[in-house]
């Protein structure tokens, strides 16, 4: 929320926000459980309408979520008047450990938020995709996303890319590989190190010839 307003206009945020499902305001779950979702939604409207305020009239805005975050987020969009464009369904290909009674969870969504001026190019593009994921975290990271469905949502985007809960780095690195200007905000600093050092990665292995020319990462620092 401090950084945002420092950062130039960009055409795509592509990020992956805390889902806040564990949240308990009273710190015992004593509280009807309402209250903290609604608790989620007024931070979630606060980030996206900060995040939106950078976004170009072409631009979009995609965010991470599962079912169980939905509501918190239908909850936001309606409160801020940005409704969700679209809700793509990440199909893992993979079942996740599960409790002791229900379905064992295989998919996570994707929010689509777009500007006035925002439209998928290519219009045979299914709101179901699929994006192979393991238990395995090759960088770390708790929640970190594969690098393909990162890959996928740079590549429907436009121009330049803000990622604004970083984590280990998976959409710079997408938007690296895919000739983007990017930037991201972390607020972890060993996961933000993490970052940098996969973003200057993917810089050095990006072939010699692609057009847009290559920029070392900056670092902006502010005092918490
Ligand atoms: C779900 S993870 C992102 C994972 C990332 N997509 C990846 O592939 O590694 C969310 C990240 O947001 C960070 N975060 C939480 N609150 C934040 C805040 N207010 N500002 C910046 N980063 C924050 C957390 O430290 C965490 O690393």
């Amino acid at each position: 929320m401090e950084i945002l307003p420092t950062l130039p206009k960009v055409d795509a945020v592509i990020t992956d926000p805390p889902y806040g499902i564990n949240t308990k305001s009273d710190g015992s779950g004593k509280l009807s459980p309402w209250g903290d979702l609604c608790n989620s939604a007024y931070w979630y409207a606060a980030w996206i309408s900060a995040a939106r305020a950078r976004l170009t009239q072409e631009g979009c805005l995609w965010t991470c979520l599962n079912w169980r975050s939905l509501v918190t987020f239908q909850k936001a969009a309606c409160d801020i008047a940005w409704p969700i464009e679209s809700l793509m369904v990440w199909d893992k290909q993979w079942i996740g450990p599960g409790g002791q009674r229900g379905l064992r969870p295989s998919y996570e969504l994707v929010a689509l938020f777009a500007q006035a001026d925002f439209a998928i190019a290519d219009r045979g593009l299914a709101d179901v995709q699929p994006f192979p994921v393991g238990s395995f975290k090759p960088n770390g990271h708790p929640a970190e996303k594969p690098i393909a469905l990162m890959d996928f949502l740079v590549k429907h985007s436009p121009g330049t890319v803000l990622d604004c809960f970083m984590g280990s780095g998976t959409t710079g690195v997408a938007a690296v590989r895919a000739g983007r200007t990017f930037y991201g905000i972390e607020q972890d600093p060993v996961w933000f190190d993490l970052s940098c050092r996969r973003i200057e990665q993917a810089y050095k292995q990006r072939p010699l010839f692609e057009a847009e020319p290559q920029r070392k990462p900056e670092q902006i620092g502010i005092e918490l």
